[in-house]
C-alpha cells in the first residue's frame, strides 16, 4: 500500500518535469489546448454562488499549476482574493509571475497547515490521475484530499474527476462512479451536494456546500 506522502511525490514528480519541458502552458498541467481547460474552469467557477457581492470571493485553489484557473477567472470578470497552492515549485514561480497579486505557497495540500479558512476551496486535476498508484490507494488519497478541502471552506467545495461511464480508460487517470462519489459526499460531508455530469468531457465536477450555506444563484 502507498502512503498518501508517496502519491504526492509522484505528482512533485511527474509534474516538475511537465513544467520544465513545457513552461507556463496548457501541456504542462496535462490540458491538450486553453480552451479545453476553460470548459473545467468554468464548471469549478460555479461553485461560487455569491460572486456579485460587494467585497471579493475568497478561494482556495488546490493543486494551482503555474495558475492558469487565476487567469482565466480575472479574465472573465470574477473579482476574487485567490491563494493557489502547488507541490511544484517550478508552477508556483511561473503562477507568482503571471500573477503577481495572488497568494501564492508551495506544498503538500494534504499536509500543508492554512492559518485561515476560505469561502471557497476548489481542485482542477489533481483527482484525474493517478499515474502509477493503485485504484484503492488512490481512493484513499482522494478520500482525504476533498475532506481536507471541505475543512477549509467556509461555503463550499469543487473538484473534477474523470467517470467510470465511458468505453475506454487511460491506465494512468482515475476514474470513479459519479454515483460513489455523490454517496461519499453525502454521508461524510453534507447533504448539500451537487453533481455535473452532463458536459462535453469524460470527467464530471462535484459541488459540496456547508448544511448552512445560502443557497442564491
Ligand atoms: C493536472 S495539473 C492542474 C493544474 C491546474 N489546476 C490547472 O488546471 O491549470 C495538477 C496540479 O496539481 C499539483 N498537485 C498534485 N498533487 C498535489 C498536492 N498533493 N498538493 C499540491 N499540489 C498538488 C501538481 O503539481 C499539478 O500542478
Amino acid at each position: 500500500m502507498a502512503l498518501d506522502r508517496d502519491i504526492s511525490a509522484a505528482f512533485r514528480d511527474y509534474y516538475s518535469a511537465k513544467i520544465s519541458e513545457h513552461g507556463p502552458t496548457p501541456p504542462a498541467v496535462d490540458w491538450p489546448r486553453a480552451d479545453i481547460a476553460a470548459i473545467t474552469y468554468l464548471k469549478t467557477l460555479a461553485v461560487i454562488r455569491d460572486r456579485h457581492r460587494d467585497t471579493p470571493v475568497n478561494l482556495l485553489d488546490v493543486g494551482c499549476g503555474y495558475g492558469g484557473l487565476h487567469t482565466f477567472a480575472k479574465k472573465h470578470g470574477y473579482h476574487l482574493n485567490y491563494t493557489g497552492i502547488d507541490i511544484v515549485p517550478g508552477m508556483i514561480h511561473h503562477a507568482r509571475e503571471l500573477n503577481p497579486e495572488g497568494d501564492y505557497v508551495v506544498g503538500d495540500a494534504l499536509e500543508y497547515k492554512f492559518d485561515r479558512k476560505f469561502d471557497y476551496v476548489v481542485c482542477v486535476g489533481i483527482l484525474t490521475q493517478k499515474l502509477k498508484s493503485s485504484s484503492l490507494d488512490m481512493d484513499r488519497y482522494a478520500a482525504q484530499l476533498i475532506r481536507k478541502m471541505f475543512d477549509l471552506a467556509d461555503v463550499g467545495i469543487a473538484f473534477d474527476i474523470m467517470t467510470n461511464r465511458v468505453n475506454f480508460m487511460v491506465p494512468e487517470s482515475y476514474h470513479r462512479s459519479p454515483i460513489e462519489i455523490l454517496a461519499f459526499c453525502l454521508s461524510e460531508l453534507s447533504n448539500k451536494v451537487m453533481i455535473d455530469h452532463a458536459y462535453e468531457r469524460y470527467e464530471f465536477t462535484t459541488y459540496v456546500f456547508r448544511n448552512d450555506a445560502i443557497m442564491k444563484t
